[in-house]
């Protein structure tokens, strides 16, 4: 199988958690050596995995991963498309080629990996496709417009695949983690409004392993919670609230506005300010 993102925080934790009970994994990401630590770290239960180091945003190296996985162990049974970067930045401060990449690495990355794994997954009769998804992308906080963004993207792309793979044997899951403690907190460019609990990395791996193994579609993690369940259920019922509550709790600075106003005059794109 192979696990995208796996150089930290989820996928780490969910490619160990495949290799822990004996599952070949492809650990993939573009930091080598935490790769390769990785894989010796699970060698005693899981021999063959190995790993693929390079850069997702780029199309030949998605694709790569699922050629290089079936002539190396002749299957892939499932694809774990995990790997994501945060764009945390007011929307006036950001380019096209920052939404660009974004969009590459994490949503076009997953499309790229899935497109190239249902043929062999087709030859053998079927598979998994689990794509990593984000709460965020149900209710979507300040600063994260184009994080969110891609997220959704990906929502739409996993529910289509519900309807286009049926009767394939190809199952497609789709999971939303809500707050995980990872590093991902620390990646992005603007401070982070949240300060509440997060979760550890362990419980969407097995969040992951349950979504293979019972052929679940969708899942919330953590299950059952009652904060992210109300939080759903006022972006149902009252999403003006919503909105209130997400303005108040991160508000764009004024500041911000003003130096973009000030760009605007100037007769400037939208982007970071160079002064
Ligand atoms: N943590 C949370 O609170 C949270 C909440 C909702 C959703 N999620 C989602 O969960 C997934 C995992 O995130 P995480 O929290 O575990 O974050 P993380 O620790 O930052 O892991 C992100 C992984 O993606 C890899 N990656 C990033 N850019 C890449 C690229 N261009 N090419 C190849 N690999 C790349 C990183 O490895 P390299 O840097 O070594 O390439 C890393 O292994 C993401 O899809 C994220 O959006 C996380």
């Amino acid at each position: 199988m192979v696990v995208t993102g796996a150089s930290s925080g989820i996928g780490a934790a969910t490619a160990r958690a495949f290799a822990a009970r004996g599952d070949t994994v492809v650990a993939v990401a573009r930091r080598e050596e935490r790769l390769k630590a990785l894989v010796e770290g699970v060698a005693a239960t899981s021999p063959d995995s190995g790993y693929l180091a390079g850069d997702l945003g780029e199309r030949g190296f998605a694709e790569r991963i699922i050629h290089d996985t079936v002539a190396r162990h002749g299957r892939i049974d499932v694809l774990v498309n995990n790997a994501a970067i945060p764009v945390r930045k007011i929307l006036y401060e950001i380019s096209v080629e920052d939404i660009e990449h974004a969009f590459r690495v994490n949503f076009f990355s997953a499309v790229w990996a899935t497109l190239a794994a249902i043929p062999p997954m087709l030859e053998a009769g079927g598979g998994t496709i689990v794509n990593v998804s984000s709460f965020a992308s149900k209710v979507v906080p300040t600063h994260e417009t184009v994080y969110a963004a891609s997220k959704c993207a990906l929502n739409g792309f996993s529910e289509g695949l519900w309807n286009d793979l049926h009767g394939s044997g190809i199952h497609v899951a789709l999971v939303h983690p809500g707050p995980i403690d990872t590093e991902i907190w620390s990646k992005g460019d603007a401070p982070v409004g949240y300060d509440g609990v997060k979760h550890p990395p362990e419980t969407v791996a097995d969040a992951i392993l349950d979504a293979v193994d019972r052929r679940l579609h969708e899942i919330v993690v953590p299950r059952r919670n009652p904060t992210l369940g109300f939080a759903r259920l006022l972006r149902l019922i009252a999403p003006g609230l919503v909105r209130f509550g997400t303005r108040r709790m991160d508000p764009v600075p004024e500041a911000a506005i003003e130096r973009a106003r000030a760009r605007a005059r100037r007769g400037q794109p939208l982007g970071e300010d160079s002064e």
